[in-house]
């Protein structure tokens, strides 16, 4: 690790110094690297309010709609299972329409199904489905059930190619309506294709992670509510880049601060 540079300009050394091994230690405990040798009192500063706080929204809370699982469930079975709006219904075996809780208050949005969704009609249950699994229970402190896992793309693309703008198009409302349904305060977009057609635009995840944007649940600017979305790396990109892990368990504090989870834990 470089050593920081000291100036009068920045926090003393040992403070950065701290936080960064502090920050380390929680990716590797996170992904599961080999752990290095931090006491468990230097994360104590790191703690944020309301532990044991759940992310699936208490009833009483306005803005879940308790009728999203019977609309979820109809969107489901009698448009999107049928669905034969791109050429991805061709060539899917089961489209994947998404999993978890219609009260959920964290959505988290991946790209298409792969091999192993394809074949169960369930999203992220592959390898990056795994790491993500281990994101959302080790790291976030949560049950995969308590929140709601879905993609952008309900089919599977052949080989696992980029999904094509045209078949995004045409699957991008489905997603939409389930956002709006289900109206999470917190949208994880995982990777560039998620984070990029939520956000409509073309920055790149580097560019668009680490940072809070505004996602229009409405599908239009301007008419109606808006939540908050982070966008962060893709579990599978994380697979085959373990050096940005902690940047996503960055991401991902940011979130579980902003929905008032605790951070550090055990
Ligand atoms: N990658 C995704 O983006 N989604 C899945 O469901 C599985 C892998
Ligand atoms: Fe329909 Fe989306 Fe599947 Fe294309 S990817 S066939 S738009 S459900």
């Amino acid at each position: 690790m470089p050593t920081p540079q000291s100036n009068n300009l920045t926090a003393p050394p040992e403070v950065d110094v701290r936080a960064a091994l502090a920050q380390q230690f929680m990716s590797d405990r996170l992904f599961g690297v080999e752990s290095v040798p931090v006491p468990v009192g230097a994360l104590a500063g790191m703690a944020a309010p309301g532990a044991g706080a759940s992310a699936v929204r208490p009833r009483s809370a306005a803005s879940g709609d308790p009728e999203a699982g019977a609309r979820l469930r109809v969107l489901d079975e009698r448009e999107v299972q049928t669905c034969r709006k791109c050429s991805l219904s061709k060539t899917r075996t089961k489209t994947v329409f998404g999993c978890g809780s219609p009260q959920a208050r964290l959505v988290f949005v991946g790209e298409a199904p792969g091999f192993d969704e394809d074949r169960t009609g369930m999203p992220f249950v592959g390898k990056a489905g795994a790491l993500l699994t281990k994101m959302i229970e080790a790291g976030m402190g949560l049950a995969r059930d308590e929140v709601y896992i879905c993609n952008v793309l309900k089919c599977r693309p052949p080989s696992n190619r980029d999904p094509s703008a045209d078949e995004i198009l045409a699957c991008s409302a489905y997603l939409q309506q389930q956002l709006e349904w289900i109206h999470p305060e917190v949208i994880i977009a995982l990777g560039a294709p998620a984070a990029k057609t939520l956000l409509c635009t073309t920055s790149g995840i580097g560019k668009l992670r680490g940072r809070f944007h505004e996602y229009d649940l409405s599908g239009t600017k301007g008419a109606g509510p808006v939540v908050s979305l982070m966008p962060t790396y893709h579990p599978a990109y994380l697979l085959r880049n373990p050096g940005e892990k902690g940047k996503t368990w960055s991401d991902l504090q940011m979130v579980m601060a902003k929905l008032g989870l605790p951070i550090s834990k055990k």
